[in-house]
């Protein structure tokens, strides 16, 4: 059973597929869209991100709850705009993601603020455009939405991120319910900071809020750590608060090398769910970033030389670190295909895929099969829809790529590349230069 649905799974993800040797998104062939837009660019699926979304729907159905897309993943206004459209609520994590969020269309009610170091102008700005929540990270921020509150004559809604202390056993830099990190606070002082919560006239406590990790291959952290929720809302209920919401995060993992890994499903995840906080009579709030967006995006690029080293051949691509830092910062694995499926039987060698970036850091994978490619041809990062371009920087003065959303047989720019006269313009000299 487990392999059929794996299967099942492999074949459907997404809506990247090869039809008559070329790699299509959706009805589109992609080296259609690179001959109009050129390369490097990012390519995203609407198909694939409702898909996605709604796997959780599904997953969490008979449960009352609000999907609150984590949009540090692809915050891009028209992915945002689709995930309004079916009803998402968003995570924000900065004044900027508010101000995104509430540009494409989502209701304040709908929003979700997180993070461990929101300013008391960013309290204000969402305190007086609408918010769902706030998930509180420590008593200091605690203490001073309190009084901004209490200057706007408001109260805010808040719930306190507990960290419960499991291992996500994910990449560390990615980990962050362990005690030894920045988030939340230790459980076993929850019903103390709550007990200050309830007694600070700017606050309503609403909920608990939990997030131990991203790219979680298991369920079972998250099943300790919600268990220690559910024993907390008992807890705290007993304390005399109402919990009535419980925001369970984000981070459920990918099947980045498709060859090799099988995450759990959403599905798989929203029965874990039931089972441990079901019961409780909470409205659930969970924040999927990366499982939304990861698989519905590709980075597309081009190569620019094959260059044969000593002992190992080297693609250098026109697409490099500052456009996809993942490999570089934590050595991630991205599939990486040709566009042009090669002819059955040809021979596969290992090539090192590499960015034209002047660091050694500035490789994307080591010792790929791949069949032979020459300058121009076509290449594609799957799983790259999430914190791709979000994190992409103008190192090298390489201007950011644009992105595309495909729909069905349309594409359109939802980000243009900037010019050259653009990005040097945003530089001033002083006046003594
Ligand atoms: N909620 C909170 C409070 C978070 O901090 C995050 C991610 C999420 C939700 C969404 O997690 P997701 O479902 O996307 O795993 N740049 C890294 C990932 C950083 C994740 C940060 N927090 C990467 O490229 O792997």
């Amino acid at each position: 059973m487990r392999t059929l649905r794996n299967l099942l799974r492999a074949a459907g993800m997404d809506h990247f597929l090869y039809r008559d040797g070329i790699l299509h998104a959706e009805d589109v062939p992609v080296p259609e869209i690179a001959a109009s837009v050129g390369t490097p660019f990012y390519c995203y699926s609407q198909a694939t991100l409702t898909r996605h979304y709604r796997l959780f729907e599904e997953a969490l159905d008979g449960l009352p709850h609000l999907i609150c897309y984590a949009m540090k993943a692809n915050s891009n206004q028209a992915v945002l705009k689709i995930m309004a459209g079916l009803g998402a609520g968003v995570d924000v994590v900065s004044g900027g993601e508010y101000r995104r969020a509430v540009a494409a269309g989502v209701p304040g009610e709908r929003i979700v603020f997180s993070g461990v170091g929101k300013t008391g102008e960013e309290m204000r700005l969402a305190l007086s455009g609408g918010i769902r929540q706030f998930n509180v990270e420590s008593e200091p921020e605690m203490r001073l939405l309190s009084e901004v509150a209490v200057s706007m004559g408001v109260r805010a809604p808040v719930t306190i991120r507990v960290n419960p202390d499991v291992d996500a056993k994910t990449h560390e830099k990615i980990a962050t319910g362990k005690s030894e990190n920045k988030f939340g606070i230790p459980i076993a002082r929850a019903r103390e900071v709550y007990a200050e919560a309830a007694a600070l006239p700017g606050l309503e406590v609403v909920g608990i809020d939990v997030h131990i990790g991203s790219q979680l291959i298991q369920l079972e952290p998250y099943e300790q750590a919600y268990r220690k929720v559910a024993d907390l809302t008992r807890a705290l209920r007993e304390d005399g608060h109402d919990i009535r919401r419980l925001d369970l995060g984000g981070g459920l993992g990918i099947p980045y090398e498709r060859s090799n890994s099988a995450p759990p499903l959403p599905l798989d995840y929203g029965a874990m769910v039931k089972r441990t906080v079901g019961d409780l009579g909470c409205e659930i709030e969970i924040e999927p970033g990366r499982l939304i967006a990861g698989n519905a995006g590709l980075l597309v690029s081009s190569v620019i030389y094959l260059k044969h080293g000593e002992g190992r051949d080297f693609l250098i691509l026109d697409a490099a670190m500052n456009d996809l830092i993942r490999p570089a910062m934590y050595g991630a694995w991205h599939d990486i295909v040709p566009v042009v499926e090669a002819p059955a039987g040809v021979e596969l060698g290992p090539c090192d895929i590499v960015g034209p970036v002047c660091e050694s850091g500035d490789t994307f994978a080591r010792g790929r099969p791949l069949p032979p490619l020459a300058t121009g041809d076509l290449v594609a990062f799957r799983s790259a829809g999430a914190y791709g371009a979000v994190m992409a920087s103008e190192y090298n003065s390489r201007p950011l790529i644009p992105e595309v959303l495909v729909h069905e047989h349309h594409f359109a720019v939802i980000r243009a590349r900037p010019s050259y006269e653009e990005i040097i313009s945003r530089d001033t000299i002083p006046e003594w230069l």
